[in-house]
Parts: structure tokens; C-alpha cells; sequence
């Protein structure tokens, strides 16, 4: 396959061009860095993958408002608490969907992450 077309594409749009620069950049995030805010020797995938919570959650989790805040929460309670959603044992409005899309593994990078936030 050649590159040619893909890279005029790229070229034409600026959005493409900034998602291959964001493709290039995320795998060197993911593993280029050593320390996260949750600590050193933390699962450096729990900042990237909370980051999605943040739009509902507030930012590193810290919400206003109704949303209930995620910051500082034991990481076994969120582990819980998505658990619960993900088997419809716990009533959700949204999160019995978004828990779905987590392994266990994530979900305990992210809770890890939400717990060493102050
Ligand atoms: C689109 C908005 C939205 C996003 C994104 C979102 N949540 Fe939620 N979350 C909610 C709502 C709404 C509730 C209340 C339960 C419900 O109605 O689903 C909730 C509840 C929770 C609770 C239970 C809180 C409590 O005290 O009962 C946890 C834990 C939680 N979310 C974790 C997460 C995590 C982790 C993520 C990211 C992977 C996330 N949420 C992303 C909307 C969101």
C-alpha cells in the first residue's frame, strides 16, 4: 500500500492532521512515561483512560455540582461501583454503558488513579 494518498489526505485536512500527530504521540505517552500524579510505580494508563470520566466527573475528577466526585474516593469503592454497573447490580442512568467499556484491569488504573487525587 502506498503512503502517498494518506499523506495528501493528511495534508488537506487539519483535524487529520492533528489526530496522526495524536496517533504518533499517544503510544509515547503511554509508555514513555515513568511517573504519573497517582506516583511513581503507578499504572500510568489510569490518568489517560480517567481523563475520559472528566466531562461528567470533573476534571481529575473533582466535579461540581450534582456529579457525584470521584477525587480522593478509595480505589476499591470505584472498583465496586463500576462492577455493580457493569452487571446491572447498581441503578444507572449512563454508567451501567460506560462501565461496559472497561476491563478490570483499566478500571483498576483508573480507580488507583481517582484514589491519589486530593
Ligand atoms: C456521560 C457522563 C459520565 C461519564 C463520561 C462518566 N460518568 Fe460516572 N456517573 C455518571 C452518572 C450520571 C452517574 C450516576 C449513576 C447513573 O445515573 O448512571 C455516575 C456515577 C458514577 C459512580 C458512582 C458514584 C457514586 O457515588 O454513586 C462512579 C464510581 C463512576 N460514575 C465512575 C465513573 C468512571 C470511572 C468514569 C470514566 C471511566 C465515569 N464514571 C464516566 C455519569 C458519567
Amino acid at each position: 500500500m502506498s503512503l502517498r494518498p494518506l499523506i495528501r489526505a493528511t495534508l488537506a485536512c487539519p483535524a487529520l492532521g492533528a489526530l496522526s500527530t495524536l496517533a504518533v504521540a499517544l503510544p509515547l505517552l503511554l509508555h514513555g512515561q515513568p511517573a504519573t500524579a497517582a506516583g511513581p510505580g503507578a499504572d500510568p494508563r489510569g490518568a489517560f483512560l480517567a481523563a475520559n470520566c472528566a466531562n461528567c466527573h470533573g476534571t481529575q475528577g473533582r466535579a461540581e455540582g450534582a456529579m457525584p466526585p470521584l477525587a480522593g474516593r478509595p480505589a476499591a469503592q470505584t472498583v465496586l461501583a463500576m462492577r455493580q454497573f457493569r452487571d446491572g447490580q447498581r441503578p444507572a442512568t449512563l454508567m451501567h454503558q460506560i462501565a461496559r467499556g472497561y476491563r478490570d484491569d483499566e478500571v483498576a488504573a483508573i480507580a488507583a488513579y481517582f484514589e491519589a487525587q486530593k
